[in-house]
């Protein structure tokens, strides 16, 4: 017997874009992408203007109030965000359970979620209670990171210094120094220029769970496991490890005609929305520079040059449009900071985490389920039959 005609269901056949690419899935008055001009609005403030004077703990304000705070309110916020900093003792516990092949931002995933067991706000889902654990997880994801890191590397972690900001504690509970003023200072303009990028993979992966009025530390674990994907959050990392592998500044161009002729692409370059260069990696330059002549060490820097104008020369030759990212001068700024590769994709999530929950703030204050449809393209009409008859 022949299967019964079944009519497909009615999709909106042809609007279908892969990946959803340029598709517009929302409005947000958070942050603003131009990728024609290379600019980044975070609530219609320049990151330029806000890298030059502001602080991480200031955006993160301006993220989720949606205005810059007054100097008294400003004062009341900064002591509640650095007064959040210490973990709950279960969480510091549970970093000590996991096998050591476990890897940093797997770690950081379960580490998050065990968070919300120990929130005494968990279950209150009023505006002010949501922005305090948006508050708390800002405050305690470092020292997640940092205190798993020396567990790994067989030390004990390092309680942070009550009333310091969130870079000045990553870096003194990473090391067990204190840093200099001046690299607190480029690491806070780090996580300024990461903090949030509009509806990026795991921003809409938070947006997606929140939406389903799902709580905030599910969302914020959502976000997580889509950051850690190498599409997404990882780049930073390969751009540390190919610097590591052209290791001298005379090797750099030849490694990177070599890894074009072979259609491999280079690490912290090119982008989905920028058709110039992202003006993080403009401002990272300028910093790589800075710490490399600081710490007396230029040669990760140098090399990124050589990398650049090898780049620069090709997209001439090439007609092409591929510029540095992001990702391109943190590596070299982050390596200078004595911090381990495997930690730079944990840094980007140090810093988005505030855009995450700004967003999913913004989510719930006009909530809609978030519930696309799919093409079908699968059989239709199939009959079951029986086990024994297949
Ligand atoms: C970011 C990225 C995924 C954007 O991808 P995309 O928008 O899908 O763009 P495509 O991969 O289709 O690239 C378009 C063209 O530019 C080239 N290109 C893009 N990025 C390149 C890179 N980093 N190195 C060399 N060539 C690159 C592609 O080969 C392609 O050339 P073709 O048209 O001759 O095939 C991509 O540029 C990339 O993989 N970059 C390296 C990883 C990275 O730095 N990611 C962090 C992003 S913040």
């Amino acid at each position: 017997m022949s299967a019964p005609a079944t009519e497909p269901p009615k999709t909106e056949s042809g609007r279908f874009k892969a990946g959803l690419e340029d598709v517009v899935a929302g409005t947000s008055s958070i942050c603003l992408v131009d990728g024609i001009e290379g600019k980044l609005l975070y609530r219609g403030y320049d990151i330029v203007d806000l890298a030059e004077n502001s602080t991480f703990a200031e955006v993160a304000y301006l993220l989720w109030y949606g205005r810059l705070p007054s100097k008294s309110e400003f004062e009341v916020f900064q002591k509640e965000f650095r007064g959040s900093i210490e973990l709950p003792e279960q969480t510091s516990m549970i970093l000590r359970l996991f096998p050591r092949a476990a890897t940093p931002m797997e770690v950081l995933r379960t580490a998050i979620s065990s968070l919300g067991h120990y929130d005494p706000d968990s279950g209150n889902t009023s505006q002010e209670a949501c922005l305090r654990k948006a508050n708390r997880l800002t405050a305690r994801i470092g020292s997640i990171i940092s205190a798993h890191e020396r567990l790994r590397q067989g030390l004990e972690p390092i309680q942070p210094i009550a009333g310091q900001s969130i870079a000045f504690n990553f870096l003194y509970t990473l090391t067990g120094n204190k840093p200099q003023a001046i690299l607190e200072k480029i690491f806070d303009i780090c996580l300024i220029l990461h903090a949030d990028h509009e509806l990026n993979a795991s921003t809409f992966a938070a947006r997606v769970t929140a939406a389903t009025m799902s709580d905030m530390y599910s969302s914020v674990t959502s976000a997580v496991g889509a950051l850690k994907g190498p599409l997404h959050g990882g780049a930073n990392e390969q751009v540390m490890k190919m610097l590591l592998e052209i290791g001298d500044v005379s090797k750099a161009e030849a490694w990177v005609i070599n890894a074009l002729k072979n259609k491999v692409k280079i690490p912290g370059f090119g982008h989905r929305v920028y058709k110039t260069e992202d003006p993080r990696a403009t401002v990272l330059r300028k910093y790589a520079e800075q710490l490399g002549k600081h710490v007396g060490n230029t040669k990760w820097y140098d090399i990124s040059r050589i990398v650049e104008k090898t780049m620069f020369d090709y997209n001439e030759r090439e007609a092409k449009k591929i510029y540095p990212n992001v990702d391109f001068y943190s590596a070299s700024v982050y390596h200078c900071m004595g911090i381990p590769t495997v930690l730079f994709t944990l840094i980007f999530a140090m810093s988005r985490i505030t855009g995450w929950t700004a967003h999913i703030l913004e989510q719930w204050a006009n909530n809609r389920l978030i519930r696309p449809r799919a093409e079908y393209t699968g059989p239709l009409g199939l009959r079951y039959a029986s086990i024994e008859t297949r």
